[in-house]
């Protein structure tokens, strides 16, 4: 019996950048085909001549639809979703009014439990494939998220927000149970499965000198993984981190100083950088996250994607859910070419795709994994609808290539695009 499938439809992966070679970069086939064999990509090319050579393989035909690598998602906060799209505040106050109330509710196993699966089917109909997001101070917000995710065969990446002060008793933890629970988090989840933990520190305001020391030191002994915390998203928090770490040269230094600084850091936002940080970030070779739709929801500014990128470093694409105002990959891309041009640099289809796939998964450091088409990548997949509303149709019909034909889905599209999604092979049930 066979286990091949072979999908058939438009195809679309890269073979580099198109932030180093352009458009180039990308292959796309109007009639392509993806072997899929064990939950992996086997073999990619034209459709007719694939199942010509493989004729025992199950065809399934996606028709017009574009064929490309699942979105990946490099940073959110899976608690906040049911409080997404929250009205009238800005960053710290946001923090207070509606985040750290609703992060207080994790610590219930069974409402962490509901709203890990109710995540995880959002984003999966909106095309996402792969998350790295934040959990709360619970351990048990890791479990419910973890859990989820390894029963959907799921690649995760995700870790237990650490904050010892700066937020109400009750979220609170220590230096010491921080270390000790993302200690045994990483015994009990890293690498089961498709599943890695992320150690995360909220950011410098909400944790203590000890306890960021504490997570520096717990990184020492597992330089394997990822951190990931938050880094200059509005200017107001730059001045309170500055007045909490008098001693520290800047924002990033609060980091630095405390042994939170490297190639696996994951540094969520990067908007108001001063030329020391941004020097320090590309010397380590650090990932920042640009998370726009978030940046414009709070006010927080505008990210430097050309300059940033031009200096060499990884930069990955986010919702930031729930500060973010969408689950969906493409209101992301959407909001990600506003800012450019508000910028000044107006964004090419194929940059903003690639970011949303290939450029978050180099810096999430699991390129080798997925994030394209290529034979031997996790068979992370999804179809997009470039025709999905009338008001898409009618402009994609104009269109002279396929860049054309993407770029109104890009920017006006949503979950209804997204037409099919399959994870490691399997397709998903359509809610
Ligand atoms: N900075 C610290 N915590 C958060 C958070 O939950 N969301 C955003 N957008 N910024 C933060
Ligand atoms: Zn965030």
């Amino acid at each position: 019996m066979s286990h091949d499938t072979l999908l058939l439809g438009q195809t679309l992966s890269f073979d580099g950048s198109p932030f180093d070679s352009g458009p180039a970069a990308a292959t796309h086939r109007t009639h392509g085909g993806i072997l899929i064999r064990d939950g992996r990509i086997v073999d990619t090319g034209d459709g007719a001549t694939l199942r010509a050579r493989n004729p025992q393989a199950r065809i399934d035909d996606q028709g017009a639809a574009l064929l490309c690598a699942g979105f990946i998602d490099a940073h959110a906060h899976y608690p906040q979703t049911a409080m997404i799209a929250s009205w009238g505040k800005r960053l710290i106050d946001w923090l207070n009014t509606y985040t750290f109330p609703e992060e207080m509710r994790f610590e219930d196993p069974d409402y962490a439990a509901e709203i890990a699966a109710r995540y995880l089917d959002l984003t999966a109909s909106n095309g996402t494939t792969t998350i790295c997001s934040y959990c709360t101070i619970h351990p048990t917000s890791v479990d419910a998220l973890m859990g989820a995710a390894q029963a959907r065969g799921q690649r995760l990446l995700a870790g237990k927000t650490c904050m010892d002060r700066n937020a109400p008793e009750g979220l609170r933890d220590t230096a010491q149970s921080a270390y000790d629970d993302s200690k045994s988090l990483i015994a009990r989840w890293h690498g089961k499965d498709r599943l890695s933990y992320v150690i995360t520190p909220r950011f410098s305001p909400t944790s203590t000198p000890g306890q960021l020391a504490a997570l520096g030191t717990l990184w020492a002994e597992h330089p394997d993984l990822l951190m990931q915390t938050h880094l200059s998203e509005q200017t107001d928090e730059i001045a309170w981190v500055k007045a909490l770490y008098p001693t520290a040269r800047d924002y990033l230094d609060t980091y630095e100083m405390h042994g939170l600084l490297g190639a696996g850091g994951l540094y969520g936002h990067a908007i108001h950088l001063e030329p020391r940080e941004k020097d320090r970030l590309a010397e380590v070779g650090a990932a920042l996250v640009h998370c726009p739709t978030s940046n414009t929801f709070i006010g927080s500014g505008l990210f430097d994607m050309a300059g940033l990128v031009a200096r060499g470093l990884r930069v990955g694409l986010a919702t930031d859910t729930g500060g973010g105002s969408s689950f969906s990959m493409l209101r992301t891309m959407a909001a990600a070419y506003e800012i450019a041009q508000l910028r000044g640099t107006a964004l090419h289809p194929s940059q903003l795709i690639w970011l949303a796939t290939a450029g978050s998964a180099q810096a999430l450091g699991i390129d080798r994994h997925v994030g394209t088409l290529a034979p031997g990548k996790e068979a992370d997949i999804i179809a997009l609808d470039l025709a999905s509303t009338p008001a898409i149709a009618q402009r994609a019909a104009r269109a002279e290539d396929l860049w054309e034909a993407l770029f109104p889905t890009i920017m006006m599209g949503d979950d209804r695009a997204i037409k099919a999604v399959w994870i490691a092979g399997q397709a998903m049930p359509r809610s």
